[in-house]
């Protein structure tokens, strides 16, 4: 037996549900995240470019994207918390395990991103005063790798059962990281480099900003959509490397139509998003359309990799005697509709403030020199 027992207690919803919202919430989780990290990649870019240059767009453009940071996190940290919920409770027999096994490194993520927070609130007052914040960028930047390293690290030992009693007999103490897996490098760096299409259309949307000078907004739209086209076509070649880094039963159980349903949504979702990068790139002035457009491209292009990479860990488990579907379930259908109630309320809420920020009155976040 590879797996601890079944768990005593049914999962409380259907094993369908509980999947929609867990690839639902990490498509924005991802989508967070690849802002912190292309954001982070354009303060420093923006913050060296300012500096050597004395260019005041530059500068403003390091201070307006600065300022977002700890709001970017934000996001990062309360849409990571949901598909880590439904993950746990989907396959808790495999993720507590290798959670428990590199238990010092799983804990240690908590302190790590606190003090990635601290850097980004850092950030963001070094920027708006036109200081420079280079180490803290780049510490932050560290960081925000190392969070994303360890997840890696635990979604990619979950899927191997067959190395666990070992780690077990080496140390029970839960300081040691897992042996070598080809896979977890690979998954990294395609998440990482998400971040140059992301952060490349965060700053684009940025750039229609009435807050800021023209200079500004044309260099922002200019550096934003040139980012997110680049971007595109490295992730192409990471999702590759991905695949191929996978083992060929795995491969070969990624052949049913639903996974190439969703490595084609990758595909046109990333098409989308270098066809309207390319038109912002073009344009004298910013365009809201387009930069509301384009993440609409990057959202799906996101989606099909959280589809894609489900299939990857449940086709992987399967082989190995997990079958997620056969999940006992025993659904608590009035905890699921009061749980669906105040997620709509939830998002309700999100959209009237966003609706009551669009009418407060601009303040300019130009920098003075
Ligand atoms: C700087 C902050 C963060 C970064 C850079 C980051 C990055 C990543 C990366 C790279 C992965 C993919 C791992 C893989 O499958 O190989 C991932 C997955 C995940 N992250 Fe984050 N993450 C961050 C913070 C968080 C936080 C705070 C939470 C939750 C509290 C979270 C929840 C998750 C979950 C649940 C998954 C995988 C879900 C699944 O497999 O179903 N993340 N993250």
């Amino acid at each position: 037996m590879l797996f601890p027992n079944v768990d005593p207690i049914p999962i409380p919803a259907p094993v369908w549900l509980m999947k929609t919202l867990s690839l639902l919430t990490l498509t924005l989780h991802f989508f967070a995240v690849h802002i912190l990290i292309g954001s982070l990649l354009a303060v420093g870019y923006f913050m060296l470019r300012g500096k050597k240059t004395g260019d005041p767009a530059a500068l403003s453009a390091a201070a307006v994207l600065g300022r977002r940071l700890p709001i970017v996190m934000t996001y990062v940290i309360n849409l990571g918390v949901p598909p880590l919920l439904f993950a746990q409770v989907l396959y808790g027999r495999a993720l507590y395990t290798s959670s428990v096994l590199t238990g010092a490194l799983w804990i240690s993520v908590v302190f790590i991103l606190m003090a990635c927070y601290w850097l980004l609130y850092r950030i963001s007052d070094l920027t708006h005063q036109s200081k420079s914040a280079i180490w803290q960028t780049l510490a932050a930047l560290a960081l925000a790798g190392v969070v994303g390293q360890f997840f890696s690290f635990n979604m990619t030992l979950m899927l191997r059962p067959e190395v666990w009693p070992a780690m077990y007999a080496h140390s029970p103490s839960g300081l040691q990281v897992p042996p070598h897996d080809p896979t977890v490098m690979p998954r990294w760096f395609f998440t990482m480099v998400g971040g140059l299409v992301g952060g490349g259309l965060w700053v684009a949307l940025n750039s229609s900003l009435k807050t800021i000078d023209e200079d500004t907004s044309r260099l922002m739209r200019r550096f934003g959509a040139g980012f997110a086209a680049v971007g595109a076509l490295v992730q192409v070649v990471f999702g590759y490397v991905v695949y191929q880094s996978q083992p060929q039963n795995v491969q070969e159980g990624l052949q049913g139509t639903f996974y190439k349903v969703s490595a084609g949504l990758w595909s046109v979702g990333l098409l989308l998003v270098v066809l309207l990068a390319v038109a912002h790139f073009g344009r004298k002035s910013s365009s809201l359309f387009l930069g509301w457009a384009a993440p609409v491209g990057a959202f799906l292009s996101i989606a099909g990799t959280v589809i894609y990479r489900d299939g990857i860990r449940d086709v992987t488990l399967l082989a190995k005697g997990f079958d997620v579907w056969k999940r006992t379930e025993i659904s608590n259908w009035s905890v699921i509709g009061i749980f669906i109630a105040l997620l709509l309320v939830g998002l309700g809420t999100v959209g009237w403030l966003l609706f009551v920020m669009k009418l407060a009155k601009p303040v300019s976040e130009q920098v003075t020199l």
